[in-house]
């Protein structure tokens, strides 16, 4: 087993609600709720589940862009939970984020060269003018534009060149590890492929580690080593891809994986429809919190606190019906 270069360990992350005259406190909103895992050197992770529960609240916390209620992030073997501002520096440049949306984190008023070249500006890696442009030329070759790209602006550029563009800027600081936020969600499927294509290179190539987070399933399975799956800021399910695509035991995963379409038209795969709406994270169901919408319920579900269980070597559910942890149903 490949040694762990990112350990999340009972995170939590709860935004208050404030209201009436004098902004008090009124009630939180249960964003991450207890969530652990690890992700391994040169592995990615896909983080997968429903828009709302909570993939870039844990995104954010662990590159420090907000602070957790609790529990506690190690990145190579470093508690960086407290960092002050001189380590969280260096941290920057190991661990960057590619957003959802080129669009808006890229500046429509700087060019391509002015974008990338303050990455390395900022980090003071290329300090001469003429260091700084090679390196530029270099960054655009390596994400598949060239030197003819340098000098245009975000805006002539398509959505998928702008998502190599932002890709480059992350590349700019030589980081270890990136975490891709909906990175593809906004493109075309087959645009969507090119780049998840360019991503498996570049880790092939640079030795990267990816956390890779999406709302899609279908999206995640092609480039995950392994798949969390989560639900109202809980991690319900946790398997090497290959397993959980074709051994889902968490009814929640069963769902999400019976809307991707399937390839094989030969094959057929029942679409399972969930009752009612994602409860709200403020007041998250008792229990198990799929509970209210599962199709294998039982009664002591609303009681019992679901834990995580591997039920074969990586393979981690939290359903204590499918885990037999319920005892025999009724
Ligand atoms: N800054 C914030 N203040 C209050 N609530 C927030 C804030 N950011 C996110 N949330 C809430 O936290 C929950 C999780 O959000 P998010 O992490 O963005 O989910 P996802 O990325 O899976 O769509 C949602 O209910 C969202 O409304
Ligand atoms: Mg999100």
């Amino acid at each position: 087993m490949a040694q762990s270069l990112l350990r999340v360990r009972n995170l939590k992350k709860y935004f208050p609600i404030r209201g009436g005259v004098l902004s008090r406190e009124r009630a939180q909103v249960h964003a991450v709720d207890d969530v652990s895992f690890d992700i391994a050197a040169g592995e990615t992770l896909g983080l997968v589940g429903e828009s709302g529960c909570g993939k870039s609240t844990i995104a954010r916390v662990i590159l420090r862009l907000l602070e957790p209620t609790s529990g506690e992030i190690w990145f190579r073997e470093q508690n960086i939970t407290n960092l002050t501002d001189r380590p969280m520096r260096r941290l920057r440049k190991e661990m960057q984020m590619v957003f959802q949306d080129p669009y808006s984190s890229l500046n429509p008023r700087m060019t391509v060269s002015a974008t990338i070249g303050e990455a390395l500006l900022v980090h003071g890696l290329a300090p001469s003018r003429k260091a700084r442009d090679d390196r530029v030329v270099e960054l655009l070759e390596t994400v598949g534009l060239s030197a003819e790209h340098l000098h245009r602006y975000p805006h002539e550029f398509s959505g998928g060149q702008r998502q190599r563009i932002g890709i480059a800027r992350a590349l700019a600081v030589n980081p270890i590890m990136i975490v891709c936020d909906e990175a593809v969600s906004a493109l075309d499927v087959s645009v969507q492929a090119q780049v998840i294509n360019l991503l498996e290179d570049l880790q092939k190539k640079l030795g990267l580690t990816y956390l890779f987070v999406a709302h899609d399933l279908s999206v995640v399975e092609h480039i995950s080593t392994r798949v969390a799956v989560m639900y109202l800021g809980r991690i319900v399910e946790l398997a090497p891809a290959k397993e959980l695509y074709g051994n889902p035991k968490h009814p929640y995963s069963e769902a999400l994986l019976s809307a991707v379409p399937v390839p094989d038209p030969t094959v057929e795969r029942k679409r399972i429809i969930l009752d009612g709406d994602v409860p709200s994270p403020v007041t998250p169901p008792s229990g198990c919190r799929f509970h209210t919408r599962c199709p294998l319920r039982q009664p002591s579900c609303a009681r019992n606190e679901q834990v995580l269980t591997e039920v074969s070597p990586g393979h981690w559910v939290a359903c204590q019906v499918r885990t037999g942890a319920a005892g025999p149903a009724v």
